[in-house]
């Protein structure tokens, strides 16, 4: 007997086609399947396991109308801010999700972001869009060097230390604050500040890579924005919930930002129209995994927990 599923997005062929020959699985419409209809195929299905993503949340009330013979939820993203953990342990809802696979991936976006962000990438383009028609001076539209200067990493697990290798690479200095320092050969020669503030006013780039929820809500705020050294580049593709997007909008007008490069957002989907017009802001809509690669892994990630629990073994990645 094939293992009953659910899945709420297409994904990558790799992934449907392992889907369809390894599971009984109800398929999604090109657009997804909605709540409403995700809960319905749950229950016809007599579906084991639901395979979904962070479009969906699954809230305290949302778990409760979850059927029974569901033993397994596979968020298929490393984050889990959308889940409601205790509410999932308290109805025995098991819940994995797809850490490591994405490590890379989401570096490299980060990346993208800081030297699109340092090198003026959504100016440029918009002026070749528009014709070009004209050389620019020596002094004109010119963007910072990232070389020799230093990186701030605002949470060191598995992609903070892949995008400091990165960074490395690009003759960045690496300064890190976590929750807890990091054994030596972890730290490859970053340096921890335990206090966040005090990291700060060395950042001349900022990255976040801290988990969303409670804890980490409005870290970067008028406060912490106004610690950074005057004209600091600021990055985020952790969660939009992390940023306070007034104070944001006041550092960049203020020129206390030279730019920013943003993958997440307070409202996805949705942008703040006044990010999205503002010249030095470069943009992503919530990308950080999305190759062709990385894709099919996670899929493969969450089919795999799936497949474990359904077979009676625990599962890989447990939340
Ligand atoms: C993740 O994996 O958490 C990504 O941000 C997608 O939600």
């Amino acid at each position: 007997m094939k293992p009953r599923i659910v899945l709420t997005r297409p994904m990558t062929d790799a992934v449907m086609e392992r889907a369809r020959n390894e599971f009984d699985a109800v398929l999604p419409p090109p657009g997804g399947l909605d709540l409403e209809s995700t809960l319905n195929a749950l229950e016809e299905h007599k579906a084991e396991g639901l395979f979904f993503t962070s479009g969906t949340k699954l809230d305290a009330a949302t778990i409760a109308r979850i059927p029974a013979h569901v033993k397994i939820a596979g968020t298929c993203s490393v984050g889990y801010d959308h889940i409601d953990v205790e509410a999932a342990k308290a109805r025995g809802l098991i819940i994995t999700n797809t850490p490591d696979v994405l490590n890379n991936a989401t570096a490299d976006m980060a990346f993208l972001l800081i030297l699109g962000a340092c090198r003026r990438a959504a100016e440029y383009d918009q002026i070749m869009r528009k014709g070009w028609g004209r050389f620019f001076g020596m002094h004109e539209m010119l963007g910072l060097d990232v070389s020799g200067k230093t990186l701030g990493i605002v949470g060191m697990g598995r992609i903070g230390r892949a995008v400091a290798r990165r960074a490395r690479g690009f003759d960045m200095k690496v300064v890190y604050h976590n929750r807890t320092r990091l054994d030596a050969d972890l730290e490859e020669g970053a340096e921890y500040y335990a206090d966040l503030k005090e990291m700060l006013p060395r950042c001349d780039v900022l990255t976040l890579h801290a988990p969303g929820g409670v804890g980490t809500a409005g870290l970067m705020n008028r406060e912490t924005f106004s610690l950074l050294p005057k004209a600091a580049v600021f990055v985020n593709t952790a969660r939009g919930s992390l940023v306070d997007e007034e104070a944001l909008l006041e550092a960049l007008d203020s020129g206390q930002l030279f730019a920013a490069g943003l993958d997440v957002f307070a409202k996805e989907p949705t942008v703040d129209p006044r990010i999205a017009a503002h010249p030095k802001v470069f943009l992503a809509p919530h990308m950080g995994s999305a190759t062709v690669e990385t894709r099919t892994a996670m899929g493969f990630r969450v089919l795999d927990n799936i497949a474990a629990v359904a077979a009676g073994k625990p599962p890989i990645d447990p939340v």
